[in-house]
């Protein structure tokens, strides 16, 4: 084992000065990785800095396919959302950037991971126990949790020690940014009664007009969206595509309090329009083609595995059986899904599939009705039976 460090480095100004605090905190080398999870930005520009600044070596793995067939596909297929409302974009990209970093570590024999975590947060939680779980040899080292500074000493240490960092404009957000999702904190946003300002959204930004709306077809296979208006398209074009469209009419805009692991609320802002409407679609088939204890059951086990994922809880066995379950749930979730996009909204305005548990027969209040009217009251008379029972003996309460 060499004096290596692999270091998940994003570009922006924290990992950057990061590099140069380690080698003089540590006198360790430090391997710059730059996971490609699909957010946007100059991975290229941030891959030479983390050489310029002084990286012993610097990569960029496109991580993408991985993060939508092994994270997104099965987080839609279990409609997962933390607290009913957040797709959960950080905190799934989260155990895949754990994965490839500890694979670097063990290819370059490294001795230490880092990560640019705060210690206020959810995320150092998910990198370390995912790096504890999956290579306990490895130190874990967390500079922005052992050296608190503010934003502006980070500027000056930067300029102290010419570290270029890229002038994006001056954000006064926390931001994380992948495929799945746009993660915004601070700022005004921290006082929870102030509505976000326009400047948060950089996804969601409508360019339509407020009377415009169009329709999408999205097509299933066994839970997974493969077709868009009729047409087959790559998982990660097709969520692209999908936080494109959905953005440009400001679809997607979550404002929320959520509760953290690390036992204080915060309030945040996610944009998640492909999420947003896949997932919706995707339940909406679902209800079509589940039957109703399967659906209710499934509900419990969504909820406990949104739980898991916003836990850092991936690299487990109960998150893996979860999974096998709603995995074994999706055989029959095939078919397409008609969505109306407008402005500032969307909704579910058909569905259809060959395994289609709904019969318009039965359902029916016309004269074709199929359903036979006899069989009702003698079913409500057994079903009630013990309700009938508790009240011939005066043992219910009436209040
Ligand atoms: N609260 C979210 C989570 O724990 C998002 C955190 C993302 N970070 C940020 N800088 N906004 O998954």
């Amino acid at each position: 084992m060499n004096n290596k460090v692999v270091l998940a480095y994003s570009g922006g100004l924290d990992t950057s000065i990061s590099i140069k605090w380690i080698k003089e905190k540590y006198n360790m080398e430090v391997i710059a990785a730059l996971i490609d999870c699909g957010q946007p930005g100059d991975l290229n520009g941030a891959y030479e800095r983390a050489l310029e600044i002084g990286a012993c070596k610097s990569v960029i793995i496109d991580a993408k396919n991985e993060f939508v067939n092994d994270y997104i596909f099965p987080s839609i297929k279990a409609n997962l959302k933390y607290e009913k409302k957040y797709p959960l974009a950080t905190a799934l990209a989260r155990p895949l950037i754990v994965k490839k970093l500890v694979d670097i570590a063990k290819k370059e024999g490294a001795k230490a991971v880092a990560h640019g975590c705060t210690a206020k947060g959810n995320d150092q939680v998910r990198f370390d126990v995912g790096i504890r779980t999956l290579a306990p040899h490895l130190q874990i080292i967390a500079p922005q949790r052992e050296w608190v500074i503010s934003r502006e000493e980070a500027i000056k240490y930067a300029m102290q020690y010419n570290i270029k960092v890229p002038v994006t404009k001056k954000s006064p957000y926390s931001i994380d940014e992948n495929l799945w999702g746009r993660s915004v904190e601070c700022g005004v946003l921290e006082n929870a009664w102030n509505e976000p300002p326009e400047d948060v959204y950089e996804w969601t930004k409508i360019t339509k007009n407020k009377d415009e709306f169009e329709y999408l077809e999205i097509g299933f296979n066994e839970g997974i969206p493969v077709s868009l208006n009729g047409k087959n398209i790559p998982a990660v074009d097709l969520v692209r595509e999908l936080n494109e469209i959905g953005g440009s009419y400001g679809i997607g805009r979550i404002d929320m309090v959520e509760n953290r692991l690390i036992g204080i609320k915060s309030r945040e802002i996610y944009e998640s329009p492909a999420a947003e409407i896949l997932i919706e679609a995707h339940r909406q088939l679902e209800s079509l083609v589940l039957d109703r204890e399967l659906t209710h059951y499934k509900y419990m086990l969504e909820e406990k595995l949104a739980e898991l994922v916003y836990y850092g809880l991936w690299f487990t066995p109960l998150r893996e059986c979860l999974c096998s379950f709603i995995e074994k749930s999706q055989e029959h979730v095939t078919g397409i899904v008609k969505v109306k996009l407008e402005h500032k909204s969307f909704i579910v305005v058909g569905r259809k599939s060959d395994y289609s548990l709904y019969d318009e027969g039965l359902a029916t209040y016309n004269k074709d009705d199929k359903f036979d009217h006899t069989h009702s009251e003698s079913f409500i008379k057994l079903w009630g039976y013990p309700y009938e029972l508790l009240g011939k003996k005066g043992r219910i309460n009436e209040k």
